[in-house]
């Protein structure tokens, strides 16, 4: 059993160094445009809350800091590289600016990262704004 999950961790670490080629090309595409990945760029925005290949590379991190300040530290504001202040949210925060559906989701089923659980408690916008209609 030990070793099956070896394997698993080794083929998932394989499959994303192996892949890390064709999604960085396919990501290097031209803001405000859509890439080849046809992620959609927030059209208004110049930068995000923390470089973007920071970004590329450890959204995930800095989600995780968030968590950790808002529910234990009591921590709401965030101050970015470029000095503004942006309230800690998900939902309000990063979807404010980026389209699950068409960000987030189309460059982890790319990826090949597995359906994150966040949003069993999180809100998308856009399906709220959906069902009200
Ligand atoms: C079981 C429900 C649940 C799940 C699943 C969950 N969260 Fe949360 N999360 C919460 C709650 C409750 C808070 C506290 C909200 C508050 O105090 O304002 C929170 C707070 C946060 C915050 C800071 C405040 C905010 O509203 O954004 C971030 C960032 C966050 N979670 C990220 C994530 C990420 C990323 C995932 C998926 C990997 C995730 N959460 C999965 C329930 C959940
Ligand atoms: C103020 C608007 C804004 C907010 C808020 C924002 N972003 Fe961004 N984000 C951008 C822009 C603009 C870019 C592209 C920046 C560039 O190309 O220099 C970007 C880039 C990214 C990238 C890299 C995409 C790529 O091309 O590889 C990721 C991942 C990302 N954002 C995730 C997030 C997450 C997660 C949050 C919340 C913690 C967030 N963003 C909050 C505007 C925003
Ligand atoms: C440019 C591609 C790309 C974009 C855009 C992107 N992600 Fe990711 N995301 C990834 C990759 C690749 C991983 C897995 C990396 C790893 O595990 O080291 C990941 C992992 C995550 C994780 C951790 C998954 C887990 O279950 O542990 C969270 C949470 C996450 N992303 C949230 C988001 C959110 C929210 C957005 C949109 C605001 C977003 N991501 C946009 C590529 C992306």
């Amino acid at each position: 059993m030990r070793d099956r999950a070896w394997i698993v961790a080794g083929l998932a670490l394989f499959f994303a160094l192996f892949t890390y080629p064709l999604w960085s090309r396919a990501l290097r595409g031209q803001r405000g445009e859509e890439t080849k990945l046809a992620l959609l760029m927030p059209a208004h925005q110049a930068d995000c809350v923390m470089p973007v290949t920071y970004m590329r590379a450890s959204h995930m991190k800095l989600l995780i800091l968030w968590r950790r300040e808002v529910v234990r530290e009591n921590i709401h504001t965030f101050r970015a590289y470029d000095g503004k202040v942006y309230n800690i949210s998900l939902t309000g925060t990063c979807l404010g600016c980026h389209s699950k559906a068409q960000f987030c989701d189309r460059c982890h089923d790319y990826a090949g990262v597995r359906p994150l659980s966040c949003w069993t408690c999180h809100v998308d916008p856009a399906l709220t704004a959906e069902k009200l209609k």
